[in-house]
């Protein structure tokens, strides 16, 4: 993609960066490619209806907005294309290798430290349908509010050169992402190095299927990005959810 091409938005504070990029598309005044960023959120939205916490200045807010791909399989594989090309990211500019919790939550030492959030919306400018993805990476976020302070921990980044990391690293995660159609081409590839950096592979999981709890062992990730669970009495495929580790 030519970078020329991209429109940088950036903010101080804002509500979501994903709801600006759905207002402004909504109005007719953004088309892909786009990449918003903000310092602070006030209503940082996460998958599940949940809200993700975004204090000022700890961390990277940010929403890239492109159209999504012609071919449906690859629709299904967005996610996991956007997980590696923020793992490379991450990797690239600070040398720390993260692990992918399925479906695109990137961990270190058991603790959330990056959190994806996909959503699409028909873009009238193009006549096509836009993808925003919403990328939010704690960088030095350390006082979560309690209800998080066991699960979410950040890169752990400090020091005088954060502010230039910080804006590496937002460069980095936009240029992978604008990309991730070429950089991830091969789908068997991509699939085998996503399965290379999961950490619920051989695990014990735990999830709900239509309102009951089901317990397995997470064996693999198939062509679709879906999870394959060994449970009971055979293999269950997750195509999208939540799934809890029973131990780390
Ligand atoms: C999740 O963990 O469930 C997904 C979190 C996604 C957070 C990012 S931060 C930038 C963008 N704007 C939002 O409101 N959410 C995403």
């Amino acid at each position: 993609m030519n970078t020329s091409d991209v429109k940088y938005i950036e903010y101080g504070s804002i509500d979501s960066t994903n709801s600006e990029a759905r207002r402004l598309i909504q109005s007719g005044e953004l088309k892909p490619p786009a990449v918003l960023t903000a310092k602070a959120q006030t209503a940082g939205r996460g998958r599940q209806g949940r809200s993700f916490y975004s204090p000022a200045d700890t961390g990277i807010y940010m929403s890239v907005v492109t159209e999504l791909p012609k071919d449906a399989n690859d629709i299904q594989l967005l996610t996991v294309r956007v997980s590696l090309a923020v793992y490379d990211a991450i990797y690239d500019v600070t040398g720390i290798k993260t692990g992918i919790k399925w479906v695109n939550d990137l961990y270190v030492e058991s603790k959330k430290v990056c959190g994806i959030l996909a959503e699409t919306l028909y873009c009238a400018a193009i006549d096509k349908v836009a993808a925003i993805i919403g990328i939010g990476i704690n960088i030095s976020t350390k006082d979560f509010p309690n209800e998080l302070s066991d699960k979410a921990g950040s890169l752990g980044i400090s020091g005088d050169n954060i502010d230039v990391l910080k804006v590496d690293l937002a460069q980095k995660t936009a240029e992978y992402v604008l990309n991730m159609e070429m950089k991830y081409h091969d789908a068997h590839g991509l699939i085998e190095t996503y399965k290379s950096r999961s950490i619920v592979i051989g695990k014990r999981i735990s999830y709900e299927k239509n309102g009951a709890p089901i317990e397995g062992t997470a064996v693999g990730i198939d062509e679709t990005g879906a999870l394959i669970v060994k449970i009971k009495d055979g293999f269950d495929y997750l195509q999208s959810g939540e799934i809890s580790l029973k131990n780390w």
